[in-house]
Formats: C-alpha cells, structure tokens, sequence
C-alpha cells in the first residue's frame, strides 16, 4: 500500500495529537498543519480588540477577513510553528489562558468554521501533509487516506497540559486545566456544526494505554 498522500488526526484537547503529527510528518517529509492555531488566532484577535466572544456576527466577519498565517517555526523557543495575525506574530499569544477559554465557543460558529475550514481544505489537497484537529477527517479533508483518532481520558490529558506548562516554566493548577479541558471537550462534541467525533472509517487509538512512542510505531507502521 503506498504511504497515504492525506493523513488525519483527530481527537478531544491535549490527547498528543500535535505530538504524534509532527513527529509523523516529520518522518514522512509531510507538511504538519495544526488547524487549532488558526481557531485560537482567532480568538485571540477578538480578544485584542475587546470584541464580545458571544457576539457571532463580529466574530465571524473577523474569522473572514483577518489573515492568519501559519509557518515553520522562525524562534528555537519551543514553538511548534509561528502564528500570524495580520503580520503580528501571536504565537504565545494563542497560549494563554484567556485563548483557551474562549476558543471552544469561538469554535462553535458556523461562520467561522466555514471560513477556516475552507483555509484548511485548499492547504490540505496540496497533499503530502498531516492535519489535526478536531473535524479533518469528518468535514475539512473526509477523502484523507488515513485517518487517527487520537483518545485519552480527560484526567490523562489534563495531567499532560499540566507538565507542558510547568516545563515551559510557567505556573499551572491541575484542577482548573482539567476543568478546562471537560468544558472544551463538552462544546466541541455537542456544537451544532462539525462536533468533534471519529469518522466512521477512523481508526482509534487510546492514548492511556499507549504512550508517545507506541502510538507513534502504530501511526508508521499502519502508513508504511
Ligand atoms: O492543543 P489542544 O488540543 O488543547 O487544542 P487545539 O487543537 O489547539 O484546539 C483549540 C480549540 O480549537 C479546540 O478546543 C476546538 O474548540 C477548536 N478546534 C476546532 O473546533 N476544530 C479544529 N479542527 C481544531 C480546533
């Protein structure tokens, strides 16, 4: 079988899907996308302008007309990319707490869906490219190759943010992230438009039982 020119990795915050798809484009020469910096870009340019989050109709001309650019990492910082908001690098910005707690209902707008996953697509059918997120291989690339949908319970995730935090030299409290990570999990599956779910033809994999290494070694050897 030759190595699928799409791949899709989907699943719930924090369960090590940017993680294993880096690490798998890396090895295949691919491109990584991660789609949530774009949805985080978003919100926080609504959050720079003092926009209201619940405000669907400003919110979304902004997911319309900003320009968010993504690119390979410009700093040794521990980025994983830069991300761009009308020319302004916003990278650590996308971060913050603030971001994180409002991206779900940011999210959850058709608008800005439509004008992001449409981004998404036309980068994607380029080809030779990993994508994660939460709806690539439900809505924004259906037609991808293979497709992973990466699990793990919310108390395993919430564990994980809490030590990239803490190795990133910040301060973190785990029983605020793990609620954090319920309430995104909670709009993220039950939003109207895309929720979060496995494709019917996803293979999924639970990373409680597995850890990076292993789940990497299933992802090559099911490309491979
Ligand atoms: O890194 P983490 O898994 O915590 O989150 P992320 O992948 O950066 O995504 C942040 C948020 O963006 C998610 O909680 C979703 O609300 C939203 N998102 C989405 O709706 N669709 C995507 N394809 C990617 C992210």
């Amino acid at each position: 079988m030759p190595i699928p020119n799409i791949i899709a990795i989907d699943g719930p915050a924090a369960s090590g899907k940017s993680t294993l798809g880096r690490r798998l484009a890396d090895s295949l020469g691919y491109l990584f996308f991660d789609t949530g910096v774009m949805y985080r870009a978003v919100t926080w340019g609504a959050l720079l302008r003092g926009l209201q989050i619940g405000d669907e109709i400003v919110v979304t001309y902004l997911a319309e007309t900003a320009q968010i650019d993504v690119r390979p990492p410009s700093k040794d910082d521990g980025r994983a990319c830069d991300v761009l908001l009308d020319g302004v690098d916003i990278t650590w910005e996308t971060r913050r707490t603030d971001v994180e707690a409002s991206v779900s209902p940011v999210s959850a707008y058709s608008g800005v869906r439509q004008a992001l996953a449409s981004q998404q697509r036309r980068i994607g059918l380029r080809g030779r490219v990993v994508m994660v997120g939460r709806d690539i291989g439900t809505v924004v690339l259906p037609e991808a190759g293979l497709k992973i949908y990466l699990d793990a319970s919310a108390e395993e995730r919430a564990r994980r943010r809490y030590e990239e935090i803490l190795q990133r030299g910040g301060q973190a409290d785990y029983a605020k992230i793990l609620a954090g990570v319920r309430n995104r999990d909670e709009i993220d599956s039950t939003r109207a438009f895309s929720p979060l779910r496995a494709a019917e033809d996803a293979i999924i994999l639970d990373s409680d039982k597995l850890n990076a290494d292993e789940v990497f070694a299933k992802v090559e050897a099911l490309c491979r």
